[in-house]
């Protein structure tokens, strides 16, 4: 009988990537995958730090899982608990010290000796916590990616940040900023796109900011990396998150207008539009020249879709600069956004700010915030009622005989479909939208893109 794996990701698309590599290797090692926490020989929780409420529902769930690791004791069956990602590397030891039903503590960097470190807790009775920044590459030392049957598949390009705003955990757990060569890169796009893959989503924390070194030595921009994956036969459509305002480059902006595959969706974080809060922020931009920015995208291409993300109750923020976020939010008219309260997190130079918002006032701008937020996108997905849009269908729908799939914005559709459109580009006419996905009828069947 085969040893088994549950997995558990929190967090960002990133860390989804790490878990679908952490499961391909452990695969390598004889664990198959399960979706059953209980019947499984190892369990990863895939952690995230960014926000308190984040982190400490691990520590929620490590509480079950010792329900869980008792009962199969009770029947014979060792279990090897482990915490990767984002509260491994930030917590280390203290993970260990808090919940003792942890075996095994690995980073984001170090995940790819996960086969041999469980093999050493095997062997020993002592947990091993290991959040070391790995010399060799992590990429080059985990086996090749298998995309089973995902249409589409997030592909991690440039890891860490070394922008270091003040509220963010990020820097700290996944540490300077590292971008994969490109031939890497493309050769796991290849691979991807051979097994069905025919959208894929560039990842980085500060994915812009990639440099990569090409076939001659030099360092290439995003822009060049997107050009030459637009040339990888099978791959139809391009998207890369997240960005820093500052690091959208000309090239980049430029890429959106000349290349047909790099799809017209951005997500371009904001945080805040009180030029005196993005300054404590350490954003390096000001509000101003955040719209600046959003015009110059339009011009190159005028039917992008903007995505952002916004903090409410950064330290010291009064009412009167809370109102400035929702004037920019107003002038820039987001087609999705993610808002979130501050949150203090150890370490960072915010948490320690003297002048920290209460809750229930952060509560409330929230409540604010979101209810703009709610109606832009509404109306957003409204705009595209009657209209024909080129859908690339990803998965079954709830429904027998139903497809799900994505615009060009990322807009998510339901249409009646065969089976045998998923992984194709379908014409579709939208006849209704709701707050979070359209519904429409097949028009024209084949691949085509607007
Ligand atoms: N690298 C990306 C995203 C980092 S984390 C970027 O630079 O934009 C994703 C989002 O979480 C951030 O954009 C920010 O809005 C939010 N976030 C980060 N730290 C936070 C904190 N301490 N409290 C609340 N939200 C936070
Ligand atoms: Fe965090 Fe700022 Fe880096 Fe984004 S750019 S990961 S918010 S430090
Ligand atoms: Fe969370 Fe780490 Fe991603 S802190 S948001 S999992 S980079």
């Amino acid at each position: 009988m085969s040893k088994k794996v549950f997995v558990k990701t929190f967090g960002c698309q990133m860390n989804v990537y790490d878990s679908e590599r952490m499961t391909e290797l452990l695969g390598a090692h004889g664990f198959a995958a399960t979706s059953e926490m209980g019947e499984a020989d190892v369990i990863v929780l895939n952690t995230c730090h960014i926000r308190e409420k984040a982190a400490e529902k691990v520590y929620s769930d490590l509480g079950r899982i010792r329900q869980v690791k008792t009962q199969r004791r009770g029947e014979g069956k060792d279990t090897i608990v482990t915490v990767a990602g984002c509260v491994a590397q930030a917590e280390g030891d203290e993970i260990v010290r808090r919940a003792p039903v942890v075996d095994l503590v690995v980073g984001p960097q170090s995940y790819h000796r996960l086969g041999d470190l469980i093999a050493r807790t095997r062997a020993q009775s002592r947990p091993i916590v290991d959040t070391g920044y790995a010399e060799d590459d992590k990429f080059r030392a985990l086996p090749a990616r298998t995309a089973g049957k995902a249409v589409t598949a997030f592909l991690t390009v440039q890891e860490g940040c070394d922008k270091f705003c003040t509220f963010c955990v990020v820097p700290y757990t996944r540490g300077a900023e590292f971008s994969r060569p490109v031939a890497d890169v493309e050769a796991e796009a290849r691979r991807l796109a051979d097994q069905g893959v025919r959208e894929l989503t560039l990842l980085g924390q500060n994915v812009n900011a990639y440099h990569g070194l090409g076939a001659d030595g030099r360092p290439r921009p995003l822009a060049r990396l997107i050009e030459q994956l637009s040339a990888v036969s099978g791959i139809e459509r391009i998207r890369y998150t997240t960005s820093h305002p500052r690091d959208m480059t000309d090239d980049l902006i430029a890429a959106h207008r000349d290349l047909p595959k790099l799809m017209p969706f951005l997500h371009l974080p904001v945080q805040v539009g009180a030029d005196r809060i993005l300054a404590v922020m350490n954003r390096k931009h000001t509000a101003a020249d955040y719209l600046r920015l959003v015009d110059r995208i339009r011009q190159a291409r005028p039917d992008i879709a903007l995505s952002t993300d916004i903090i409410v109750g950064f330290p010291g923020e009064t009412e009167a600069e809370f109102k400035a976020t929702l004037d920019l939010v107003a002038q820039v008219g987001f087609a999705q956004a993610y808002s979130f309260k501050y949150s203090p997190r150890p370490g960072t130079p915010a948490a320690t700010m003297s002048d920290q918002v209460p809750e229930p006032v952060q509560i409330e701008r929230l409540h604010r915030l979101q209810a703009h937020l709610a109606q832009d996108q509404t109306s957003f997905n409204s705009g595209s009622v009657g209209k024909s849009m080129p859908v690339l269908f990803e998965r079954q729908g709830r429904h027998a005989g139903q497809l799900i799939g994505r615009t060009p914005y990322q807009q998510a559709v339901h249409a009646p479909a065969a089976p045998s459109l998923l992984g194709h580009i379908a014409m579709v006419e939208i006849a209704e939208a709701g707050p979070n996905s359209l519904s429409g009828i097949i028009r024209m069947g084949g691949s085509g893109q607007a």
